[in-house]
């Protein structure tokens, strides 16, 4: 389970370019669940995930992950918990080394770093396995260096390393908007299947409606640092596409009616 309690960041505090990017924000995340965070562009989505990676620190605001307190670690202690994939299909591997090379490094994740990176016959056979399972051809590629591949199988392998220790937390931010339609939908669905298969705990953050209703079991929506919408339970189930366009059209409405009152309520006083 994750549990984020009254989460606050701002940005440039105290000057003309403060943002507050997350404004006291708590969720409830239950083991076992898959959750996407939809929302417009800067509402505070990546904030919310480098926040629970620890790329940061917030500014207050308490973060428990697996029964760990885990507010106070540093982000290469977390990583013991949390597998991440980024949108960028260069992020994660390690170009020049092989397909083998690079998922025996994830396996040993966490580890003392002067392990040398020896693909073993069994491990060999454990990734060869794996790898079938992506159905993507590239168990006869083993061999071949990471960079060779195309951004979808990148994503495809991403996806597999950063799942292959069963993290108490898999956070994937947009890890399909740089791939082509077809590539998109097909490590959508290798997520989805990685996700039921293994039995994880999942944070998705995605600008796809389709997968936002196809893939999760919950969807969270964040505009201006706050979470707005909560989809769970038969809810989500009922939802569609255009559900969603109409609650983003809400936020927006509500917004401007906010601003249009303020700028009255400016004017009244001044
Ligand atoms: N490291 C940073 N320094 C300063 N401002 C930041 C930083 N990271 C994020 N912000 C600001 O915080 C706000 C929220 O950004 P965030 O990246 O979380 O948005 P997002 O919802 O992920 O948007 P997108 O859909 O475009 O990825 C934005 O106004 C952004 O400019
Ligand atoms: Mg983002």
């Amino acid at each position: 389970m994750l549990k984020i309690e009254n989460l606050s960041k701002t940005f440039f505090p105290n000057t003309p370019n403060e943002v507050q990017a997350l404004r006291n924000i708590s969720l409830t995340i239950a083991e076992g669940s898959f959750t996407a965070i939809i929302g417009t562009n800067g509402s505070g989505k990546s904030t919310l995930l480098n926040a629970v990676a620890g790329t940061f620190e917030p500014d207050k605001g308490k973060i428990t992950l697996a029964e760990h307190d885990i507010t106070d670690w540093q982000e290469f202690k977390r990583a013991t918990l949390i597998g991440r994939v980024f949108q960028n299909p260069f992020a994660g591997t390690a170009a020049e080394m092989s397909i083998a090379e690079n998922i025996v490094l994830a396996m040993h994740r966490g580890e003392h770093r002067s392990l040398r990176i020896a693909v073993t016959k069994k491990a060999r056979e454990a990734i060869a396995d794996k790898v079938r399972a992506l159905k993507m051809g590239l168990e006869d590629r083993l061999d071949n260096p990471i960079g060779t591949l195309s951004g979808g199988q990148r994503q495809a392998l991403t996806l597999l390393m950063a799942t292959w220790l069963k993290p108490k937390l898999l956070l994937l931010d947009e890890h399909t908007a740089a791939l082509d339609p077809k590539s998109a939908a097909k490590v959508a669905e290798l997520t989805k299947q990685i996700i039921d298969q293994e039995k994880l705990t999942a944070l998705m953050v995605t600008h796809s409606m389709q997968q936002a209703v196809d893939l999760p079991d919950r969807i969270i929506m964040m505009h201006r640092g706050q979470i707005v919408e909560d989809y769970h339970g038969d809810m989500k189930r009922r939802v569609r596409i255009p559900d969603l366009y109409a609650a983003f059209d809400r936020v927006q409405k509500r917004e401007l009616f906010d601003e249009a009152v303020a700028q009255m309520l400016e004017g009244q006083y001044t």
